[in-house]
């Protein structure tokens, strides 16, 4: 018997690239290709890359410079390169780069065991009609606690810095079948929480019984499926924000007290110019109407600091607004101008300034990060073990509220979903201890 082949992914990007990675991974799986931690040992390399910052797509070639040697030593390796990269810079990349062999955009996935079988280059980033994921095929091996499923995709936003509307295609949802059979599925490999993924995935509209679905209704349904504990969804746009999906967050057990809601800004100045069709007031209005529903709900975002002509006064409103709302944690990033963007044409804030703004911002976040868990202290929380800690006997897992909590457990296992009581606040995680009985 001839050894297997080895096949190397790296994953940069959001959550729907880990979950796309898995599929790609599995689909090769069933071509014969295990999975190695080490591209020296690959015989295959795929980079599932990232377009969302220049940063981030910079690091797709300093990867492919690293890996230059491993080809040169053994030309029969396969390189590929997919994801948002993949379908902005497709034929630059493979004109720039002699060492790729495949580039295959984030819709054309089920093409990509006939490129590897093929002999030569090849380059896929058509948005074709069907559905990429009904063409590839699962593996049914048990696997961890947690999961994404993606149930839709691309984006008809067109927010002025953003490339996902290019790279991702127009908004696609899965229909409620094919996800609900999915998360049986991942229920019988052993996953008790499932992050439902989606560019803009609150705006979910699949053909299922009795007419178009919306993210509450497949959320309620998706909660009845008996031993899936825990649902979670991103990310999410303001003006998608439905009554029915709020309620659902006051109704349904299963959905955990945690929304991840970009604002982006607290400047409607700047709001408009990003083309976001919200105002600081709608979003505040919005956040009122969500802690209604829920009162110990978590709220994350995002934020864009320096985007072109942000003043002082823009930046003291995103400030407010984010002393006004109280976050659990954000992200944070300072403008990048992708190509091909509209606000990429306008003359940009200096660099400097737009740092000196994201320090400010970010002092802030993590202060009110620090806050919210210093609040849990002495709470009871559910915390699902992911995994050992690094401390012998110690086990690490997701509050309710997506907090990291280590818990001294020698006997516990991934996949206990354990009550514990919060003890201490660290930098990023709780420590807790397990009430038992
Ligand atoms: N679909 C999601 C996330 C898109 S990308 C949404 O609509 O919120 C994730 C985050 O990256 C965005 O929320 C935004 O804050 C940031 N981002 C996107 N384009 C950017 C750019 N050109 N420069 C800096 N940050 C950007
Ligand atoms: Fe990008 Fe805006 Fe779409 Fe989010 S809503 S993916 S930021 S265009
Ligand atoms: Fe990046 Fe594409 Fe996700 S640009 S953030 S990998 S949708």
């Amino acid at each position: 018997m001839t050894d297997p082949k080895k096949l190397f992914v790296k994953t940069y990007g959001c959550q729907m690239n880990v979950y796309d990675s898995e599929r790609m991974a599995e689909a090769m799986g069933a071509e014969g290709y295990v999975l190695t931690e080490l591209a020296e040992d690959a015989d295959l390399v795929l980079l599932n890359t990232c377009h969302i910052r220049e940063k981030a797509s910079e690091k797709l070639y300093s990867d492919l410079g690293r890996l230059k040697p491993l080809k040169t030593e053994r030309p029969g390796l396969k390189i590929g390169v997919a994801g948002c990269v993949a379908q902005a810079e497709g034929e630059e990349i493979l004109r720039r780069m002699p060492l790729v062999d495949l580039v295959v955009g984030p819709q054309a996935y089920h093409r990509l065991p006939e490129m590897v079988r093929a002999k030569g280059r090849a380059i896929d980033t058509e948005f074709p009609a069907e559905d990429k994921f009904d063409h590839l095929p699962q593996r049914r091996a048990l696997r961890g606690p947690t999961a994404f499923l993606t149930v839709q995709e691309g984006c008809d936003k067109f927010c002025a810095f953003c490339v996902v509307p290019y790279t991702r295609g127009t908004e696609v949802s899965r229909p409620p079948a094919r996800l609900l059979a999915e998360a049986r599925d991942l229920v019988a490999r052993g996953v008790r929480e499932i992050t439902l993924l989606g560019q803009n995935v609150n705006a979910y509209h699949g053909e299922g019984d009795g007419g178009t679905w919306g993210l509450g209704r497949l959320i309620r349904e998706m909660a009845a499926i008996p031993g899936l504990d825990r649902l979670r969804y991103t990310t999410s746009h303001p003006n998608d924000m439905g009554d029915d999906l709020i309620a659902a967050h006051a109704e349904v057990p299963e959905l955990m007290p945690y929304l991840h809601l970009p604002v982006q800004s607290g400047s409607d100045r700047i709001l408009k110019a990003m083309n976001r069709k919200h105002t600081a007031a709608t979003y505040l209005d919005l956040v009122g109407r969500i802690r209604a529903a829920r009162p110990d709900i978590l709220l994350t975002s995002d934020f864009i600091v320096g985007f072109p002509g942000e003043t002082d006064a823009d930046f003291q409103a995103t400030v407010d607004l984010v002393r006004a709302v109280g976050f659990g944690a954000a992200f944070s990033f300072r403008y990048s101008a992708r190509p091909g963007t509209p606000a990429a044409e306008k003359p940009p804030v200096p660099a400097a300034l737009a740092d000196e703004r994201l320090q400010v911002l970010q002092a802030l976040i993590t202060e009110q990060q620090h806050a919210a868990q210093r609040a849990m202290i002495g709470r009871e929380v559910a915390v699902l073990y992911e995994k050992p800690g690094r401390l012998p006997g110690q086990m690490v897992g997701k509050s309710q509220h997506l907090m990291a909590v280590h818990v001294a457990d020698p006997t516990g296992r991934p996949g206990d979903l354990i009550r514990a009581r919060v003890a201490a606040s660290a930098s990023n995680s709780l420590a807790a201890e397990r009430i038992r009985g």
